[in-house]
C-alpha cells in the first residue's frame, strides 16, 4: 500500500505552498501527486521536494484528466491521506460582458472538476484521511462583478460541510478553506479584463503560507471551515448578521 497526497493546482500559489508544507511535515507519505496544466512548473516543484513527486499535467476541466487519476490510483494500490483541491480561478467583471467560455469554465473547474476528483479519490481514502477544499471568503455572500466565482465558491463551502458530516463515520475529515485576498497569480487571471478588485484588497491581503499553515492546523482540529485572517473572520460574522441585500447593493455600488 502506497500512502499519498494529491494536490491539484500545485503549479503555483496556494497549491504549491501545500505541496511544500506536506513535503516538510509528513514523513509518513510515500509520494506526493501534483496536478496542474503547466508541466514545467510541476517539474520544477518536483525537484524541490524531498518526497517522490508524481507529475500529472492536464486540464482538470477535461474529464479525461480525472479518469487518468482514477486509473493511476487503482494501478498503484494507493491510500490517499490528503486530497487538496486547490485548482481554481475567478474572473472579475459583469457576467453579461464576460467571455462565455471563461464564465462557464469557472463552473467546470471550481465545481465540476473538484467534485469529480473528490469522487475519484474517496474509494482510496480511509480512517484519518483529509480533504481540504479551497473555497473563498467570496463564498459567504453573493458578489456582483464576481458572480460566477462567488457562486462556485458557495458550492465548494456547502459541499465540503455536508460531505464532512457524511464522512464522519469513516473518520475522514473535510475542511473548506475560506481566505480573503491572497498574494498569488490568482489576480493576474482575475483582473485580466481590466476590472480591478476593491482597494480593500491591498490591506486585506495575506500570503499562501499563512493560508496553508492555518488550513492544516484546522484540518487536524477537524474544523469544517478554515478562515485564515482576523479580517475575514470579521467579514464572516458580518455576513451572518447584516442582511445580504444590503451587502450586495453596497458591493455593487463599489464596482460601478
Ligand atoms: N489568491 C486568492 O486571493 C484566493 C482567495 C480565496 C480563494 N482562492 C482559491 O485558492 C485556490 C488556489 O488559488 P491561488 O491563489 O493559488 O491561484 P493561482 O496561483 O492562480 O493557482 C491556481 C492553480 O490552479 C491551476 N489551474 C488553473 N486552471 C486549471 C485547469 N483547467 N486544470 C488544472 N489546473 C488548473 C493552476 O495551474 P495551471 O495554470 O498550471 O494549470 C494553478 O496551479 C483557487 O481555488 C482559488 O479560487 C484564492
Amino acid at each position: 500500500m502506497k500512502y499519498i497526497a494529491i494536490i491539484t493546482g500545485a503549479s503555483s500559489g496556494i497549491g504549491r505552498e501545500f505541496a511544500m508544507a506536506l513535503d516538510q511535515s509528513m514523513d509518513a507519505l510515500d509520494e506526493i501527486w501534483i496536478v496542474a496544466r503547466r508541466k514545467e512548473r510541476l517539474e520544477e516543484l518536483a525537484e524541490k521536494l524531498r518526497h517522490h513527486a508524481k507529475i500529472i499535467s492536464g486540464d482538470l476541466s477535461n474529464r479525461n484528466t480525472v479518469n487518468r487519476i482514477s486509473a493511476m490510483l487503482r494501478a498503484d494500490k494507493c491510500r490517499v491521506r490528503f486530497l487538496i483541491n486547490a485548482a481554481g480561478y475567478g474572473i472579475l467583471g459583469e457576467f453579461a460582458k464576460g467571455d462565455r467560455k471563461e464564465e462557464t469554465g469557472m463552473c467546470d473547474l471550481n465545481v465540476r472538476a473538484l467534485t469529480d476528483v473528490t469522487y475519484a479519490c474517496l474509494p482510496f481514502m480511509g480512517k484519518n484521511s483529509r480533504i481540504i477544499n479551497l473555497a473563498s471568503s467570496a463564498a459567504f455572500v453573493p458578489q456582483p462583478s464576481f458572480s460566477v466565482y462567488a457562486a462556485t465558491k458557495s458550492y465548494v463551502l456547502s459541499f465540503s460541510r455536508s460531505l464532512n458530516a457524511e464522512l464522519k463515520d469513516r473518520n475522514i475529515y473535510v475542511t473548506a478553506v475560506c481566505p480573503g485576498p491572497v498574494k498569488t497569480e490568482f489576480f493576474d487571471v482575475a483582473e485580466k479584463l481590466g476590472t480591478r478588485t476593491l482597494s480593500m484588497k491591498k490591506w486585506a491581503m495575506t500570503t499562501p503560507d499563512v493560508v496553508v499553515k492555518t488550513a492544516l492546523r484546522d484540518s487536524f482540529a477537524r474544523k469544517e471551515i478554515s478562515i485564515p485572517t482576523t479580517m475575514m473572520k470579521l467579514f464572516y460574522i458580518l455576513t451572518k448578521t447584516v442582511p445580504h441585500h444590503m451587502i450586495i447593493s453596497f458591493t455593487d455600488r463599489l464596482y460601478r
